[in-house]
């Protein structure tokens, strides 16, 4: 049994977890596309980014509490949308409702979820959003939406950088299959992970899109034909009416995922849009396409202050958290942090993660020399200089140039 207070760093808990996961299904968590440029420029970006650290400044009364369109979170610290958790233990995405919820850290629930955003709902008072792909079925979508509302949710995140599909070459080489399928090739190294084979074996008939259990056609799919069927569910052809649809349908805080380009941020707050997610999908789709932090500079200097601006990709740790809050952002999210504690030990392990994160950020706030995540400002950061783009940025009110400097402006 894994001693979770053993596990010190979201890198910790990443080696737990690939020690517990047979290599196929690890792999699945931790990759990215083709040759993960920036899956690793996501971390990386963030080490490149110094911090400006202010003394005797009084921070025995710190708080991570902060308040976003209206909902109170403990911490800025949420939880990504990701589907299929029950891959990794057998209560998937209601261990993660549960561990956010006691904490009252955001939790943001992918539609390609095991249990139903229903069920989900059900067992935590916490505050949480769901996610959406823009399917085809314009319908069904709608019906997902209203379903959320009845829910309780309180904000959509639409997912809109997966209108084609990243090249994933380590799912593509170890033959990955929902239900992941055990061959020749890789039984010995499942035989060797005994704790997941036993969960695995016991749910693995539920490793389904339970949110599509009434839709003619979507169960009972095994192998391949799940991955095919839900690639048939995706449009290729998603564009800005359908954001115009939904902002009608829906009438709560409404966000896009998957921005990048501050031209698209610009667009979304035009399209009415709340909240802009600066993401890449964790390095999961366009090989080559900005860092999340590096993005978001970006975003922030065209859109700052019109829209709540989030992040994820490549956040873990506490400084990180930090950083990115300085530089303006609401709010940061995590992937993979999360699936490291579910797959070690369900709740447990999830509440671990995000208790390694606030921890961490909540002696980085003080070693900053400010009492709260809110007083955080680009003054504490170091971004190099040409992160910004003096052609993306909103001309500043002064007629003065975009701020280029070390520190990143005021
Ligand atoms: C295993 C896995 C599954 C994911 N599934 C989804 C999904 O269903 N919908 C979505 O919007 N993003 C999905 N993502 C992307 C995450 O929401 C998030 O953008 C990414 O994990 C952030 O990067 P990080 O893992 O470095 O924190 C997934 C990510 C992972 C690792």
């Amino acid at each position: 049994m894994t001693n979770l207070t053993e596990l010190h760093n979201i890198d910790d808990l990443r080696r737990a977890a690939k020690r517990r996961l047979p290599s196929l299904v690890f792999d699945y968590i931790d990759g990215g596309a083709e040759d993960e440029v920036t899956l690793r420029r996501n971390r990386s970006a963030f080490q490149d980014i110094g911090l400006n650290p202010e003394i005797l400044r009084g921070v025995g009364t710190r708080s991570l509490a902060t308040t976003l369109f209206g909902t109170a979170l403990t911490s800025p610290i949420g939880v990504s949308p990701t589907g299929g958790n029950r891959l990794v233990h057998p209560d998937g995405e209601l261990a993660v409702a549960r561990a956010t919820g006691r904490r009252g850290a955001l939790n943001v629930v992918g539609m390609f979820s095991n249990f139903t955003l229903e069920e989900i709902a059900a067992v935590s008072d916490g505050p949480k959003w769901l996610q959406l792909y823009l399917w085809k079925d314009r319908g069904l979508l709608d019906s997902v939406v209203d379903r959320a509302r009845a829910a309780g949710y309180t904000a959509i995140c639409v997912t809109a950088d997966a209108a084609v599909f990243g090249k994933r070459e380590r799912d593509l080489r170890n033959g990955l299959r929902v239900p992941p399928k055990v061959t020749a090739r890789t039984a010995i190294n499942v035989l060797q992970r005994p704790r997941w084979l036993t969960h695995y074996l016991r749910t693995r008939d539920q490793v389904t899109m339970a949110n599509l259990r009434d839709v003619p056609g979507a169960m009972g799919k095994s192998g391949p034909q799940v991955i095919a069927y839900a690639h048939e569910l995706f449009d290729p052809d998603e564009s800005w009416a359908d954001i115009d649809r939904l902002r009608e349908r829906w009438d709560g805080p409404l966000l896009i995922k998957g921005i990048t380009h501050p031209n698209d941020a610009r667009r979304a707050v035009a399209a009415g849009a709340d909240g802009i997610m600066v993401s890449n999908h964790g390095g999961r789709q366009l090989d080559g396409a900005p860092s999340a932090i590096e993005a978001m500079v970006r975003v922030i200097d065209a859109v700052g202050g019109e829209a709540e601006v989030l992040i994820d990709g490549g956040i873990r740790r506490g400084t990180d958290v930090a950083k990115a809050l300085s530089i303006g952002a609401s709010a940061c999210l995590v992937g993979r942090p999360f699936w490291y504690g579910l797959s070690i030990a369900g709740e447990a392990g999830v509440d671990r993660a995000l208790h390694i994160l606030d921890d961490e950020l909540d002696r980085t706030i003080g070693l900053l020399g400010v009492c709260s995540p809110d007083e955080l400002r680009p003054s504490h950061v170091r971004v190099p200089p040409s992160w910004h783009d003096p052609v993306t940025a909103r001309p500043p009110v002064d007629g003065s140039a975009v701020s280029a400097s070390p520190i990143g402006g005021a």
